[in-house]
């Protein structure tokens, strides 16, 4: 069962076995071995290093272990040590002597750096399209909600009034950049480590631009020593993962906030709540603070990958095989992720009634009655300090801005008139604010516009 035994007197270990194998997980990349495999024939024959009948007995062989692993004919046996193994040793089961020559020119170190770097890229394509649909239902809330107003918070305390769009496109923005990183990633991680060998390269004549163009590489990398101990691709891909991990986590920590008894803006979709089994009443936002959970999970992941890889020396170690579960277990969890998110968001209703009264409490406009002030000529310092007042003068008979009278305002400041009231109201705080990205009905539609754009062009 094993591809290596010849300077070996003893039979390995059985804990030994178990504790090197690393099948149980890297099978996972079974099609992306045998693809590689497929290029890899392909180049040694362009160059006579097999023929082209043991080419295409090689490669016929191998697109049937395939069509029988894909429909579950053929079962992949832990008794191997790798995919690597299982796939060579059932090649030369079925087809004999020559799947003895596919390993030509090649060892599992440039074969496994190129499997992983197959399966991330489709991994990072798909993980790209889950945030693009993230976006569209994002932006589909930004669309019905550029007059829904709430407060804006800093300190977790009210700030000024805003609108459900402007908020939910703060989110659309970390969301975009995500995709970028990963797209960043991917052309960065697009060249192919095939032929490199097991760090030296080989003897054999093959055109490692030929296989990378099979493949669908930009081209092939260029030292091949990096080429099979080069992990970078995947701690970038982990820490583009935990950056969309701590914007979902912030977004869940908000929607958790929102869901409160004392808060109400939102209603989660039963279908996307959970009950308690000793408290009737409850209705708890489990999708939400799970995400924010598993959050840790993911940054687990990359400094366990950062650790592992620290002053390792050049080139392949087998430290190297741990690279898999946990960059498996990230991404797994950062789709599921973003998947459920989506849903939970998609299905929210928002109480734009309590979201409008949460935002005329709480002195939302105060800087808008300063604003007013400097408009009449008043200086801004001492406009803060007039509003200061009236904001004291207010908590202490329990009013808000505008439920206080003109004789009230003019007590305080003589500048005054009754022009205030249309001031400060919550409509015109944010309707005053057309500055770009800022939360203005204008400039929300122009930045909308832009970003529908982009998800047409992306
Ligand atoms: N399972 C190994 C890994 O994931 C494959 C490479 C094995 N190479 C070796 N020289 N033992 O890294």
């Amino acid at each position: 069962m094993k591809l290596w035994g010849g300077r070996f007197t003893k039979e390995t270990n059985e804990l030994v076995n178990a504790f090197n194998a690393s099948i149980s997980f890297d099978q996972r990349f079974y099609r992306q071995d045998i693809e590689g495999s497929i290029a890899h024939a392909t180049g040694l024959a362009s160059h006579g290093i097999i023929s082209a009948g043991e080419r295409d007995g090689i490669i016929d062989g191998l697109k049937g272990i395939l069509s029988d692993i894909d429909s579950g004919r053929l079962i992949i046996s832990d008794e191997y040590e790798d995919i690597h193994s299982f796939v060579e040793a059932t090649l030369t089961t079925r087809i004999g002597e020559t799947g003895k020559k596919l390993h030509t020119g090649r060892s599992r170190n440039d074969q496994v750096a190129l499997d992983m770097k197959l399966y991330i890229r489709d991994e990072i394509l798909e993980m790209d399209s889950l945030l693009a649909e993230l976006l569209e239902t994002i932006i589909g809330i930004m669309e019905s909600n550029l007059e829904t107003y709430m407060p804006g918070f800093t300190h977790l305390q009210k700030a000024q009034p805003l609108t459900l769009a402007h908020h939910m496109g703060a989110y659309f923005e970390m969301f975009k950049r995500d995709r970028l990183r990963l797209k960043d990633t991917y052309h960065r991680m697009n060249l192919s480590p095939l032929g490199s060998g097991a760090l030296a390269g080989t003897t054999y004549p093959i055109d490692r631009n030929e296989t990378a163009s099979l493949l669908g590489f930009d081209g092939p990398t260029l030292n091949s020593m990096d080429s099979v101990s080069d992990r970078d691709y995947l701690l970038e891909f982990l820490s583009g993962m935990s950056i969309i991990m701590m914007h979902l986590s912030r977004f869940s920590e908000e929607i958790i906030i929102w869901n409160s008894n004392e808060y109400r803006f939102i209603e989660l979709d039963d279908a996307f709540s959970t009950g308690s089994s000793i408290m009737p009443q409850k209705k708890n936002p489990d999708i939400a603070e799970l995400v924010r959970g598993k959050t840790g999970r993911v940054y687990g992941s990359l400094m366990s990958l950062l650790t592992t890889m620290k002053a390792l020396p050049l080139a392949y170690n087998k430290d190297m095989q741990e690279d898999k579960e946990l960059t498996f277990d990230a991404l797994d969890t950062t789709k599921a992720c973003i998947r459920l998110f989506n849903g939970m968001i998609k299905t929210m209703g928002f109480n734009k009634d309590v979201m409008l009264r949460s935002t005329k409490g709480g002195f939302t406009n105060a800087t808008d009655a300063a604003d007013y002030l400097v408009n009449k000529g008043v200086a801004f310092r001492d406009a803060h300090g007039i509003v200061g007042e009236l904001v004291l003068f207010c908590i202490e008979h329990k009013k808000t801005l505008d439920e206080m009278t003109l004789e009230e305002y003019k007590a305080i400041s003589p500048v005054f008139e009754k022009d205030i009231y249309e001031a400060i109201s919550i409509e015109t705080c944010v309707k005053r604010r057309e500055t770009l990205g800022a939360p203005g009905i204008q400039s929300m539609g122009h930045v909308i516009r832009i970003n529908r754009q982009y998800l047409e062009d992306n």
